[in-house]
């Protein structure tokens, strides 16, 4: 008799302990008494239009669980539909659990569409871990990373394939995933199909992708933030493009002031790539790809290991061009790009900006 008493009290006391640390949000306007817990259970959580559910200022150390089908009411407006901040966060997606964007509400404007489209998920994060979380039809970008410092990311998946049914419209301005000012950060073991950049910086420090899939899309762009934003120290590797519109997409815009240092590929296959295999061009914006390109450093880049295939003659294996002064120290080992004869270019592609100690077959016909 006694000894059960016993365990029903510590049984009891167990439960309480769990409860009293862990909070299980069913509205957002449970949002503000949310963060005084240190555990955040998010389960089939439907956020109003033009509301973002907004874990910023969590308590340090904090865990935010998703479950279920998170959905967002309808608005056109910039977003972003889920922020995330703090330090030493543990941010995941348990099995199953979508954020569904229901983007076809969004898509329908097409490529030049004036629509004001909401990012989804921007997190700004320190000391952290985000993994498994599965964006469903994005109605624009979908995973940002910005000011995000020491932080493994893994295991996200953008899922954009409803665009390609047809019924839909085309899934246009999707980035997949976006690290901006960013430092000591990883993207490992992701899947993007969408219908813009894969994987995208403009500006950060030491930054690693592996093992990132990318279909559907613009393909892997490094491009610049401008004002003085540098890319330095970034390494991609193991990861494949997919019938893609491009592979690799070295893109810095005329005028943009920064720049790049220590930028690798390495293991990369590019499969069923449409337009440029590998593209590597200091014009980017009004003009582009004849307008001449502006002095922009590329120090140290390195592409190793780069094997694939066009999807058709008319598109180019790899095209350059590059202000004169613009590349320096590059290596280029074992690229094997095939099948592109840059047909579909009128004029036809050339190249420039080439550094003079690396051999590289350029916009070949
Ligand atoms: C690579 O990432 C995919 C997810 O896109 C995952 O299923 C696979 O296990 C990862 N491969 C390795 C070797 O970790």
């Amino acid at each position: 008799m006694g000894a059960a008493f016993l365990t029903l009290g510590c049984l009891l006391f167990v439960v309480a302990s769990v409860s009293a640390k862990t909070f299980e949000l069913k509205d957002v306007n449970q949002l503000a008494q949310a963060r005084k817990f240190k555990r955040i259970i998010i389960r089939h959580l439907h956020v109003p239009s033009g509301v973002t559910l907004d874990l910023t200022n969590l308590k340090e150390g904090t865990t935010v669980e998703f479950h279920g089908r998170i959905t967002f009411g309808y608005k056109e407006w910039r977003g972003p539909l889920v922020k995330i901040g703090g330090k030493r966060l543990n941010i995941v997606g348990r099995k199953h659990a979508r954020f569904d964007g229901e983007g076809h509400r969004y898509w329908k404007g097409g490529r030049n569409s004036r629509m004001v489209k909401p990012r989804f998920l921007e997190a700004i994060v320190d000391d952290s871990k985000i993994s498994n979380l599965y964006f469903l039809n994005t109605p624009a970008m979908a995973f940002l990373c910005n000011w995000c410092h020491n932080t493994a990311i893994s295991r996200i998946t953008v899922d954009n394939k409803a665009a390609g049914d047809g019924r839909a419209g085309k899934a246009f301005n999707t980035d997949g995933i976006s690290l901006g000012y960013c430092r000591n950060v990883q993207v490992r073991d992701s899947y993007v199909f969408n219908q813009d950049d894969c994987f995208v910086t403009g500006g950060g420090e030491d930054m690693l992708v592996e093992n990132l899939t990318c279909e559907g899309g613009n393909g892997i762009s490094v491009g610049s933030l401008g004002r003085g934003a540098d890319v330095v120290k970034l390494t991609i590797r193991n990861s494949r493009v997919i019938n893609s519109l491009s592979g690799i997409n070295i893109k810095t815009e005329i005028g943009a002031v920064g720049l790049h240092r220590d930028v690798t590929f390495d293991n990369i296959e590019l499969k069923q790539i449409h337009q440029y295999g590998i593209s590597i061009h200091g014009n980017e914006g009004n003009g582009f790809p004849k307008a001449e390109p502006t002095y922009f450093v590329l120090d140290r880049y390195t592409f190793r290991n780069i094997r694939g295939n066009m999807a058709a003659p008319g598109g180019v294996n790899v095209w350059i061009w590059l202000h004169p002064n613009s590349a320096k120290n590059w290596r280029w080992e074992n690229v094997n790009v095939v099948g592109g004869r840059g047909g579909m270019f009128r004029p036809p592609l050339s190249c420039k900006g080439i550094p003079g100690n690396v051999r590289i077959r350029c916009a070949e016909r």
